[in-house]
């Protein structure tokens, strides 16, 4: 009898146990494997359901410096000024968030981001001013007189919706008009729940959107000294580093947020991305920008926290070869255009005849690109797909231009 009720014992404390690895097999690792000693685990009525609904959002939460000091989902996801509200299993949450909710904590950001050309400028230089409230377009206006009131850009609509949406949109959208009245998303460069500097930090974050032929920004980067650097040695750098107290020892090699944004050695951080530059390089004929000065020597002064001054000046004055002789390559094409209107050689409309897609081509993929390389270390794009491309088409644009003549007005 003792026997037998010893052995039913273990029999079903044996099941038991049997059982209980099962369903702990069964249970996902997310609940077993937490990352729990570096982050903190987040806790609360929003991640009790959203650990099993949207559970990477919660994940993502715990990685975050948020996380660590102590701000909640609903920090965030709260509504915000003029926001529509919309009732969540007991809590009331904003239906959108936009830069309105980031700038409840972080004002100064805001109001730097807000300087750029990130902001309404971006937006604008697809859509014109459509979609901008007077007031919204009066705070572009201000810092980028003419960027916001432009008409919107004649080629997303010649590609039509589906272009505009998926495409254009999609890289220009980091400026775009809220109504809540805010400007833009930060989100794009920090994402949303992990919110880190270490993930603005990557020259792929800025990358999304700073590549391809007309603005090959990543790619000069790759080839140039400091991004073969910085794939060498990125696992040795400390990329999350605070801001306020980054130095040459954290990261010692540039990455774009280094130039453009950071404050290195003491420097001031800033997320107006206008601040350190000189030239509109992005122009078909580049312009000193009216900041010209101011704009050089504050990126001069980064450059100087890693080089010794006379390098960095020949280093300048190099470059801006590059741009007199590429805005006198671009002038010389632009005034054979000019010419063929003039004649009646062409039609009126824009991109509907091949030279146009050549003389497009011309300052915004190649002359662009010499520019850029020429001030971030892409020998390749200076030459190769700048200078040479810039001669090609040259001679084709002439040569079309020949034959439209021969053959007389429209
Ligand atoms: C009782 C469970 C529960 C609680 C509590 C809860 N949520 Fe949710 N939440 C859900 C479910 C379920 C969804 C829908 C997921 C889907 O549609 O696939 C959701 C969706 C969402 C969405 C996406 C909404 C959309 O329209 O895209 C957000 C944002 C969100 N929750 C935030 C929060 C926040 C912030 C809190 C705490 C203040 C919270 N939730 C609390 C269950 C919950
Ligand atoms: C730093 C601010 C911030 C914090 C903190 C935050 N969120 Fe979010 N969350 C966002 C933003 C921004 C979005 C994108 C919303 C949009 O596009 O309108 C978002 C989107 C979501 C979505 C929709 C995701 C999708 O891809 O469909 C869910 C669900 C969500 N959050 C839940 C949570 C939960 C749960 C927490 C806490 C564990 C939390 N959030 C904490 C900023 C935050
Ligand atoms: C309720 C206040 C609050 C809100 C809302 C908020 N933050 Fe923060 N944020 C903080 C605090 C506090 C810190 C930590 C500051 C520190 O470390 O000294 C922080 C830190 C950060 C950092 C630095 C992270 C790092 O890796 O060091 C970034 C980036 C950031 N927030 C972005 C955002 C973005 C983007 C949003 C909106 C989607 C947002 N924050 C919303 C309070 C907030
Ligand atoms: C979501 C897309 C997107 C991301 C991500 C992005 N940018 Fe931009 N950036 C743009 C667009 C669009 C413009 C052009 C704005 C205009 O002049 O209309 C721009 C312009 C700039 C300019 C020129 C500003 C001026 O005054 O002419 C700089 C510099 C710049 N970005 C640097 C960066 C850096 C550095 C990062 C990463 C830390 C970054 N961007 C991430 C889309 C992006
Ligand atoms: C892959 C992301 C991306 C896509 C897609 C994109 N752009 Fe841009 N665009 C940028 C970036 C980044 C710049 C900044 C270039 C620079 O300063 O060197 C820019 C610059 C511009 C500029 C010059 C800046 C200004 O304010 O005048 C115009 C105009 C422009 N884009 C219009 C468009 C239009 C129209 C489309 C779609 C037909 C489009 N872009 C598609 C990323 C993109
Ligand atoms: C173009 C990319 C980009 C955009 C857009 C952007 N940020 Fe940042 N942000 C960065 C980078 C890069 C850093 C880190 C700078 C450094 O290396 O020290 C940073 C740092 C920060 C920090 C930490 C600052 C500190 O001194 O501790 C906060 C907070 C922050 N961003 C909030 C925001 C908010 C809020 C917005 C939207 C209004 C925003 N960011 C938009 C790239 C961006
Ligand atoms: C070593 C420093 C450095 C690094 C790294 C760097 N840049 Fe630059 N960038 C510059 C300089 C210098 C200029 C020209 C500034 C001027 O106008 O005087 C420039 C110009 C630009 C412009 C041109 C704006 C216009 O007028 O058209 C954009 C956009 C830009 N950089 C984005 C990036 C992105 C994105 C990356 C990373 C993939 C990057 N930069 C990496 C130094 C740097
Ligand atoms: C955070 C430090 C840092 C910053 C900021 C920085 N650089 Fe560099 N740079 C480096 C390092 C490291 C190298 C590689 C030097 C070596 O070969 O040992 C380098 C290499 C170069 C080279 C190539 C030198 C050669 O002969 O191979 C040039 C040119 C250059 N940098 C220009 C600039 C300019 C211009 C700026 C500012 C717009 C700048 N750098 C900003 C760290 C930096």
């Amino acid at each position: 009898m003792q026997f037998k009720s010893v052995f039913v014992a273990v029999f079903i404390g044996g099941s038991l146990l049997i059982a209980a690895l099962i369903v702990n097999s069964q249970r996902p690792a997310r609940e077993t494997s937490q990352p729990s000693s570096a982050h903190v685990k987040a806790s609360g009525k929003c991640a009790e359901c959203h650990r099993h609904e949207t559970s990477a959002v919660v994940h993502q939460f715990e990685r975050s410096r948020h996380a660590a000091v102590g701000i909640t989902c609903l920090d965030c996801h709260q509504p915000r000024g003029e926001q529509k509200k919309t009732e969540h299993h007991g809590f009331m949450l904003s239906a959108e968030l936009t830069s309105l909710n980031c700038k409840a904590c972080h004002a100064t950001e805001y109001e730097q981001f807000n300087r750029s050309r990130h902001a309404l400028p971006a937006y604008a230089a697809v859509n014109g001013p459509a979609d901008a409230s007077p007031e919204q377009i009066a705070q572009g206006e201000k810092y980028h007189p003419g960027t916001c009131t432009r008409a919107p850009n004649g080629l997303a609509n010649l590609e039509g919706a589906g272009a505009k949406t998926k495409g254009c949109l999609v890289c220009h959208n980091i400026g775009r008009p809220n109504s809540d009245g805010s400007i833009g998303t930060c989100t794009h460069c920090h994402s949303r729940h992990n919110a880190s500097v270490a993930v603005a930090r990557l020259p792929s974050t800025c990358g999304q959107c700073h590549m391809g032929p007309d603005h090959s920004q990543l790619e000069i980067y790759s080839e140039s000294k400091h991004g073969i650097l910085f794939e060498a040695q990125r696992d040795t750098m400390n990329l999350a580093a605070p801001p306020k107290s980054l130095t040459t020892a954290d990261m010692p090699v540039p990455t774009c947020a280094t130039c453009h944004l950071s404050g290195l050695d003491g420097g001031r951080v800033t997320h107006d991305t206008t601040e350190r530059l000189s030239w509109w390089l992005f122009a078909p004929v580049s312009k000193k920008r009216p900041t010209y000065q101011q704009g050089q020597d504050a990126m001069k002064e980064v450059c100087k926290k890693c080089h010794a001054g006379p390098g960095i000046e020949t280093f300048f004055q190099d470059a801006e070869v590059v741009v007199a002789s590429t805005n006198e390559k671009v002038a010389e094409v632009q005034t054979l255009m000019k010419e063929l209107r003039a004649a009646n050689l062409l039609t009126p409309q824009p991109f509907d005849e091949p030279i146009e897609f050549l003389d497009f081509d011309h300052w915004h993929y190649y002359g662009r690109t010499a520019k850029h390389g020429a001030f971030m270390g892409g020998a390749d794009f200076v030459q190769w797909h700048g200078n040479y491309e810039l001669l090609k088409v040259k001679v084709e644009i002439e040569h079309l231009a020949a034959e439209l003549k021969a053959r007389g007005a429209k």
